[in-house]
């Protein structure tokens, strides 16, 4: 869980809003939600390597230099996060790391980093498969732990082989600030979920909430969706200004709970019709995380039925706690229903005996 800087600032980052995004972070009760890496992605970079050879900040953005910002951030409690590219160039033109991997990772490591997220554009003629192994190798060289966060956009179908490389994994292109965004991404997840468990995790790409793309129930269901599939969790809003709304979501413990649970296990989608998605993910203590989606557009009752969030027929008798409004609900027998508003869904832990 962390923040990255891409989703709502693109290439406009600096000292200032690094600084100012650490403070908000603490006293927004966001790291101690568990927001704990601030990454910057790109744009960091200065225009050309050094001398040596070696990648520089840009000094107007950066004037104290990456170094001292990263211990600015460890003072803050926060591990520190860095952007580059496996390419010649990163996806804003900045230098790329192609044929330096072990060099860039070594300043990286200088520099306090604990994330690396290594992207993939300028990557003509390389296949992922081949290519971040580097940065595996790079990276223990360095001495130094640090999360790889390989961002190659699933070309080439990173669940196959990114778990012993790196730590997570994009399984999409590109998030936007919609919910067409959304829907389509975790359409893309149904099939993933035999890849991902505890070190190695698909990744759905950053979070959306607190933008202004999407309405609160939107964003809620967006929450949910993450948490369901057991995904790194990045808000990507400004969290220097968000409404009250936006951080209750991104700090909703029992909805971030389902997320971290200690299994791994990712969320399966049990069922899809014309207005209803259910979700449903095995979590450590025996429980069951149950999502109910509606995704049309009018108000429609959702049914979850105990048999399809199990995977076994038969009948049997849940116990319901809702997590969002963190409250018990009670025992039902064979299924939970709720009439949702357009795209709102209800998130349950149930247990059942
Ligand atoms: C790509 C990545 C994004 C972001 C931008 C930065 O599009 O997928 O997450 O890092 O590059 O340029």
């Amino acid at each position: 869980m962390g923040w990255n800087s891409w989703n709502r600032f693109g290439p406009f980052i600096s000292e200032h809003l690094v600084l100012e995004t650490a403070d908000a972070l603490v006293e927004s009760g966001m790291r101690d939600a568990g927001y704990r890496y601030l990454v910057l992605d790109d744009a960091w970079e200065g225009s050309a390597r050094d001398d040596e050879g070696d990648l520089v900040e840009n000094r107007w953005a950066f004037p104290n230099g990456l170094r001292w910002l990263g211990d600015e951030i460890h003072r803050r409690g926060l591990r520190f996060g860095l952007y580059t590219d496996a390419g010649t160039r990163t996806c804003q033109g900045y230098p790329g790391s192609l044929g330096a991997e072990a060099r860039d990772a070594k300043r990286f490591a200088e520099w306090g980093v604990d994330f690396m997220k290594v992207d993939w554009c300028y990557t003509e003629g390389l296949r992922g498969r081949s290519t971040y192994p580097k940065w595996t190798d790079a990276i223990r060289a360095t001495g130094r732990p640090m999360v790889l966060s390989i961002s190659e956009w699933s070309r080439d179908k990173p669940w196959e082989w990114a778990g012993a490389v790196g730590h997570m994994w994009r399984t999409t292109p590109d998030i936007a600030d919609t919910w067409a965004s959304v829907v389509d991404i975790a359409d893309r997840q149904v099939e993933l979920h035999p890849f991902a468990g505890p070190d190695h995790w698909n990744d759905p790409d950053m979070l959306e909430v607190g933008n202004g793309g999407m309405t609160d129930d939107e964003y809620r269901t967006h929450f949910s969706l993450w948490a369901i599939l057991a995904a790194p969790l990045m808000a990507g809003n400004d969290v220097r200004a968000m409404s009250d709304t936006t951080r209750a979501i991104l700090t909703a413990a029992e909805v971030i709970g389902v997320d971290q649970d200690a299994r791994g296990a990712q969320g399966r989608r049990v069922r899809r019709d014309a207005t209803s998605e259910i979700w449903a993910r095995p979590l450590a203590d025996g429980t069951y995380g149950v999502l109910l989606i509606n995704h049309s557009d009018a108000r429609a009752n959702v049914v979850a039925r105990w048999d399809e969030v199990v995977g076994e027929k038969g009948s049997r008798r849940g116990v319901v706690r809702d997590l969002w409004e963190r409250g018990e609900i009670g025992e039902r027998d064979g299924f939970f229903d709720r009439t949702l508003a357009p795209h709102a869904c209800a998130l349950l832990r149930v247990s059942f005996d």
